[in-house]
């Protein structure tokens, strides 16, 4: 099956690294005009976009702040004139013990929660008002398994956002679809990216292989061609669904 995504205009935030740059790479296959988002990696970002090709231009917004999704959303709509897609990939995993200072926690669980889930409902809003004006779109949501099965001792506040997440992309796909809105969770377990290297130093690789029914740790292109595939519009009548890919370290 050929999937052909030329002059559809995709955003992906989070872009400059980890999930977020396989997402971009496997658009690009398919012609994608991608708008690559990214905040502190631009040197990685800058290379990105040039290989992606096809128009592909750089975005960039700290997503810490609540309405840099305002901005970035008018950005890309000001550079193209159109969004077809959203991909809500940015995120933090902080680590915040729960026997640490309440000031601490509550730093790391606000910083969580406006990266995780504040940032994307943001650009969810804007881009399902400018869908509701331009005969619709699609919402891709990269929440977690940690949404879904909770998440370890001292990430309180990132299986909150994530969980957060799923109940947002399933409101919209529930309320927008007559609208022409489709949105969609995609909920990985672990993969091997940046993201984990705290964890994994703390807790070492063992324990997540113990996890998976899968020889091999997922990597990001084991999660970017789910994402192609509900970009393109094959997977309409999936919207409101959320899928796993985990290597059946949690099945639900
Ligand atoms: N890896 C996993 O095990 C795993 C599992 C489940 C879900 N996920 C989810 O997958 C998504 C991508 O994660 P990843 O594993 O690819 O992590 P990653 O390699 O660390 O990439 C994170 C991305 O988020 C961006 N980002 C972080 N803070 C930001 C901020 N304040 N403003 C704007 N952008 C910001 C980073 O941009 P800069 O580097 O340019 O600052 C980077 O592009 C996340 O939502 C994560 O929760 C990951």
């Amino acid at each position: 099956m050929d999937i052909d995504l030329s002059g559809k205009t995709i955003l992906v935030t989070g872009a400059s690294g980890g999930i977020g740059e396989a997402i971009v790479k496997a658009l690009a296959t398919c012609k994608a005009t991608i708008a690559v988002h990214f905040n502190k990696n631009d040197a990685h970002a800058t290379d990105l976009a040039r290989a992606a090709g096809h128009d592909s231009r750089l975005f960039r917004a700290d997503l810490s702040k609540p309405e840099s999704g305002v901005v970035l959303l008018r950005n890309v709509l000001d550079a193209y004139g159109r969004l077809d897609v959203l991909v809500n990939n940015a995120g933090v995993y902080l680590n915040s013990p729960n026997d640490g200072k309440i000031d601490e926690w509550l730093a790391k669980w606000n910083r969580t929660i406006a990266i995780n889930l504040t940032a994307a409902a943001v650009l969810c809003r804007e881009a399902v008002n400018y869908f509701k004006q331009h005969g619709g779109g699609r919402i891709i949501n990269i929440a977690s398994r940690a949404a879904f099965r909770g998440d370890y001792e001292d990430y309180f506040a990132y299986a909150a956002s994530k969980g957060g997440m799923v109940a947002l992309s399933r409101t919209i796909a529930r309320t927008y679809g007559k609208h022409n809105v489709k949105s969609f969770v995609v909920a990985p377990g672990f993969v091997r990216t940046p993201i984990v290297d705290e964890y994994i130093k703390q807790h070492g690789g063992e324990s997540i292989m113990k996890e998976l029914s899968l020889n091999e740790l997922t990597e990001p292109k084991d999660v970017a061609p789910t994402v192609v595939f509900l970009a393109s519009g094959l997977m309409d009548h999936a919207t409101g669904c959320a899928i796993d890919i985990n290597a059946a370290s949690y099945v639900r």
